[in-house]
């Protein structure tokens, strides 16, 4: 790995950290505004963030140029990951991961709907996401938008990303913020997952919280 690639990852982890506090920070305050709304979560992964207020309504393109708004995924439960498909470390194995989830669950995952948001909406067209999305499985939607649309769905979605100038490449690469958010069929916050947490962390949760009934 070069020491470049390094310093990246590193900045990346410490950022998600830190959008990881102020997330868990949100959940706790409205928590606090809303008691009935604590979940009680089976392994205690990300309990601190269920029910805070992320999402929201957006409008952007899928990868078949496709316009599609959050109403055409609301009433199921959706894995959305935030990130661009000239990543090269981070975004893939997320994705992967993702993936790996979702084959596991098998028919319990068949009403999980996958998203993946672009961070960077100037080089992820509907044209490049078909081809990527595809690489992690099969019912990977990619959305892009114009750069005001995806601009508000990470303000919506408390999502940090910045472009950013590496002098070792000869084009920009992007930092953000690395969290799958598992929202559940009434747009509401379920869990979400880390770069930390592996797919059998997921899966294990997934399975709880739908057999369950969550919210
Ligand atoms: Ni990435």
């Amino acid at each position: 790995m070069s020491p470049a690639l390094k310093k990246r990852l590193i900045r990346i982890a410490a950022l998600s950290g830190l959008a990881f506090i102020i997330g868990a920070g949100w959940g706790l305050w409205e928590h606090g505004q809303n008691p009935a709304r604590v979940l009680k979560s089976a392994n205690g992964i990300s309990s601190t963030v269920a029910g805070a207020r992320i999402g929201g309504p957006f409008t952007l393109v899928d990868h078949t140029g496709k316009e599609v708004t959050q109403q055409d995924y609301e009433g199921a439960y959706r894995l959305i990951y935030f990130g661009f498909t000239s990543c090269p470390a981070i975004c893939p194995t997320e994705l992967q991961k993702i993936g790996q989830a979702l084959n596991a669950l098998g028919p319990a995952g068949e009403n999980i709907q996958p998203l993946f948001i672009t961070v960077d909406p100037e080089r992820d067209t509907p044209e490049i996401l078909s081809k990527y999305v595809t690489l992690f499985h099969p019912r990977l939607t990619g959305l892009t938008g114009t750069p005001q649309q995806i601009k508000d769905v990470l303000m919506a979605y408390k999502i940090y990303a910045q472009k950013v100038q590496d002098p070792a490449l000869t084009d920009y690469t992007m930092d953000h913020s690395s969290f799958i958010y598992f929202i559940g069929p009434q747009d509401d916050l379920l869990a979400v997952y880390r770069i930390e947490d592996n797919s059998g962390h997921m899966v294990q949760d997934i399975r709880d919280r739908l057999s369950s009934g969550s919210p």
